[in-house]
């Protein structure tokens, strides 16, 4: 099966490189932004743009038409300000109202590995998990939605934390002082290795997959933070002495076998 179009449902930092490069890869791409102004943005570099809003009815132009694809990339970000974290599902629900009476099949869903609760140790794809905090649990229920709705397939790529082109590490916790976790080890994924992931699955029509998207390297906060800050010119954090260190480590292991994946930027440490 060749899949062709591709929807994006939100072109902010990830989605709209993301789009960029699928649109060199060779897919037509339609994307979407909240922003009137942009959609011209969209429109130069090639994307067939749309002014979509979930709110967490969808509310846009042409909504039927921006759904009328092969494949919806669903990269809404999942905001620490929502008062109540139930409304991420909510708009999620309402995107899945317009998937099912769309010619989408395959949806791949940005979530996060901040799924898994804190633990000691890797975290990976199979382990079964019950998350405790109200975020973790909305975020797992939203997936678990995703994947069990039988007319489309859904893989589900658990970010880590994002890093690359403006968002440098150095900046994260530049000047911050008593930084806390000082010994824990960071979970972070480039932008760059996002994308090739991302293309990478629609290309091999990976569907019904879960994938755990994070670097080789998880050096100690302080020293990647410590040593980015320097590398920048910015002030370095300072941390406080180790308390209650967390040593949770996202593993990569089923990405790299399954596509046979090599990360463009292993460790955020270079
Ligand atoms: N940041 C992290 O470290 C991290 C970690 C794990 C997972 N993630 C996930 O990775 C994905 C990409 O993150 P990002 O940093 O690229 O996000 P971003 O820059 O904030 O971009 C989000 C896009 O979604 C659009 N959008 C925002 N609210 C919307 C709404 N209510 N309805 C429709 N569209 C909406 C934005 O519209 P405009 O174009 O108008 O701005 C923008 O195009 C997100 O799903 C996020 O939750 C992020």
């Amino acid at each position: 099966m060749s899949l062709q179009i591709v929807s994006i449902l939100g072109c902010g930092w990830l989605g709209l490189p993301l789009a960029q490069h699928l649109l060199q890869l060779g897919f037509t791409v339609k994307g979407s932004t909240t922003t009137y102004a942009k959609l011209e943005v969209l429109r130069q570099v090639g994307i067939l743009p749309y002014l979509i809003h979930c709110h967490p009815d969808i509310k846009g132009k042409d909504v039927a038409e921006f759904f009328a694809s092969d494949v919806l990339f669903l990269n809404i970000p999942f905001r620490r300000s929502l008062e109540n974290p139930a409304f991420y599902k909510e708009q999620i629900q309402s995107v899945v109202r317009h998937v099912e009476r769309s010619t989408v099949d395959f949806v791949i869903f940005a979530s996060s590995t901040s799924v898994y609760p804190e633990t000691d140790g890797w975290v990976t794809e199979d382990q079964d998990i019950r998350p405790a905090d109200p975020r973790g649990r909305v975020l797992w229920e939203t997936e678990n939605l995703l994947r069990e709705n039988p007319q489309f397939a859904t893989t589900i790529l658990r970010f880590a934390g994002l890093y690359g082109g403006e968002r440098k590490i150095g900046n994260f916790l530049s000047g911050q002082s008593e930084v806390a976790e000082a010994d824990s080890p960071v979970n972070l994924v480039h932008r760059d290795d996002c994308l090739a992931i991302v293309s990478q699955i629609i290309q091999q029509n990976i569907r019904a997959e879960i994938f755990n998207v994070c670097s080789d390297g998880h050096p100690k906060r302080k020293e990647l933070y410590t040593r980015a800050a320097l590398h920048l010119g910015a002030t370095s954090p300072t941390f406080a002495a180790s308390q209650g260190t967390r040593l949770k480590k996202v593993s990569n292991q089923k990405l790299k076998e399954k596509l046979c994946y090599q990360f463009l930027h292993p460790d955020p440490l270079q």
